[in-house]
């Protein structure tokens, strides 16, 4: 294992995932975690970035008893200077905040040929990312120079006799083109961890956890949205204490086209999980009419969701208590509630909160059922999503299922902009259907991260035959991104773009003009409300 030490940069959860991305399990904590509280032996400890200095007056400082640990350390960035200030170095502010790209150099060692181990195979120069103020002026004794910048002499710092580390740049973004095998190096030549972080080990582990955990006896329910997390967890659950658990679907009126119908088939019909799908779309639709304010459309459809789910959900306990009272082959009582939690989540709500909190990510509708006193089982909090889509691929879900786009709790309500009518989702279900299917037609899907049709509350002039015509706009989202805190939007073939456009047009009543989104995040967001 290795402990990664979060001192608030945005980028922490990043290095995480290199870890596991080489299959070396990786776990974030706090920078504030003290070495006698945590319960494992990490093989390494990874410092994150942070947007503090560490002269500030309320810089968080590491517990300095990692640096008598014996294992190997890597600082990035802040983790550089917090190694430095702790151990005799200096750092001071740069005249300019470094902010981008830059070209690191790699020292040759004692004037010989070879390089450090840290850089070993990686070239004499490396593209890296830059983003700091702060930057060493004085390297602390015992410690020598690894790597340099134009601005950054001391840009890589290893020690003289022990495994300690420091770099200046981010080698976990992608913009370090090389920092993948850079934290490869660190965790698999240095750290000599052992790469059993699979999900073909996970699976038999977690469905023994799960076993242990349920028992004999008792029920397990869990909503699922046809998204990725909540099938995995569900057909984990099914694999591993069957139909105890039961999963309930809620049709709330504003998911994509024929979604309810898909994912029934797909989960109880081909996966064989026991799904109840209830069609509240009439009461979604009736509470909806009219909203506007997309805050008002996102409290309508958590409370209505938990309204919904809670009267389902004593259904099936009411059901489970009168078999219980039967006899001898009961399954139990209903006793706890599946959550689709992943680790990113987990380490929104431990990482250490810097002066500039953290950009926010979005709950899942719902959230945590306050009122339903059933205790949670959480099966994929350790797992980043590309981790829940292997799992996937391992308990036969199909590809296109596990491949598919994220699709937010609000679903097309947050997508029409003006106020929600029945008409208005018919209209965006039918655009949204059109855009999906020719991008995957043209074999695009699985290159986008997201993809989906927008309503817009304005009309435009059009004409069709002799006939003006004044209709609505769809406007076209398309985003590649690797963990939606940031996103590009997509480049299209021009050829795609034209055929989307023409069919939305020409198929759809009510739109006579289509446009794409050609903003990135930031400054603009992937959803438009
Ligand atoms: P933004 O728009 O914040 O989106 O750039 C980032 C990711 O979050 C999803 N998203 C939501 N998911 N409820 C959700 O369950 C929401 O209210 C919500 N708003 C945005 C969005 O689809 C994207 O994947």
């Amino acid at each position: 294992t290795i402990l990664i030490l979060d001192f608030g940069s945005q980028y922490s959860h990043l290095i995480t995932r290199r870890c596991r991305e080489r299959n070396v399990y990786a776990e974030l904590m706090p920078c504030t975690t003290l070495i006698k509280d945590i319960n494992f032996k990490p093989k390494g400890i990874i410092l994150s970035g942070s947007p503090y200095s560490v002269y500030d007056k309320d810089a968080p400082h590491v517990d300095p008893t990692v640096f008598k640990l014996g294992i190997p350390i890597l600082g990035i960035c802040y983790g550089l200077q917090e190694i430095a200030w702790n151990l005799g170095g200096e750092v001071t502010k740069c005249d300019h905040r470094e902010y981008g790209f830059a070209e690191i150099q790699i020292n040759k060692i004692g004037g010989g040929e070879s390089v450090d181990a840290l850089f070993e195979g990686l070239g004499e120069e490396m593209q890296v990312w830059m983003s700091h103020g702060d930057q060493l002026s004085q390297p602390p004794p015992d410690f020598h120079v690894i790597g340099h910048t134009k601005t950054a002499p001391y840009a890589a710092l290893a020690h003289n006799t022990k495994p300690l580390y420091g770099i200046q740049f981010h080698p976990e973004v992608t913009h370090s083109p090389r920092g993948k095998e850079l934290i490869a190096k660190f965790v698999l030549s240095i750290c000599k961890c052992r790469q059993n972080w699979t999900m073909e080990e996970f699976i038999g582990k977690e469905i023994s956890r799960i076993r242990d955990i349920c028992g004999q006896r008792g029920r397990v329910i869990g909503a699922v949205s046809g998204g990725v997390d909540s099938t995995v967890a569900a057909k984990l659950m099914h694999e591993a204490i069957g139909d105890r658990f039961h999963a309930i679907m809620v049709d709330n009126g504003v998911l994509r086209l024929n979604e309810a119908q898909q994912v029934n088939e797909m989960l109880n019909r081909d996966l064989g999980v026991n799904l109840t799908v209830v069609d509240a779309s009439e009461l979604f639709l009736s509470r909806l009419e009219g909203i506007e304010d997309p805050e008002q459309k996102r409290k309508i459809i958590g409370n209505t969701f938990i309204n919904v789910f809670e009267e389902e959900a004593a259904k099936i306990e009411a059901a489970a208590d009168e078999e219980a009272k039967a006899g001898a082959a009961a399954k139990g009582r209903v006793e706890w509630l599946l959550q689709g939690t992943l680790y990113p989540d987990v380490i929104e709500s431990i990482s250490f909160k810097g002066p500039s909190a953290t950009i926010k990510t979005h709950h899942n509708v719902g959230g945590l059922l306050k009122d339903m006193k059933l205790k949670l089982i959480e099966p994929l909090r350790e797992l980043f999503k590309d981790e829940v889509r292997a799992l996937g691929r391992l308990l036969s879900i199909p590809v296109p299922l596990v491949q598919r786009h994220p699709f937010p709790g609000p679903g097309l309500a947050i997508r029409i902009l003006g106020p929600i009518t029945r008409d208005q989702v018919k209209i965006l279900q039918h655009a949204d259907s059109i855009y999906i299917e020719e991008i995957r037609k043209a074999n695009l899907y699985d290159q986008i991260s997201q993809a989906f049709a927008v309503l817009l509350p304005v009309k435009a002039v059009g004409v069709m035959g002799d006939q003006r015509t004044y209709e609505q706009v769809i406007a076209l989202r398309a985003v590649q991104s690797e963990d939606f805190m940031t996103a590009d939007w997509f480049v299209f073939p021009a050829d795609v773009l034209r055929r989307i456009s023409s069919r939305i047009t020409n198929e759809v009543a009510g739109i006579n003009r289509v446009t794409y989104d050609i903003s990135s995040k930031p400054p603009a967001t992937v959803e438009w409300l």
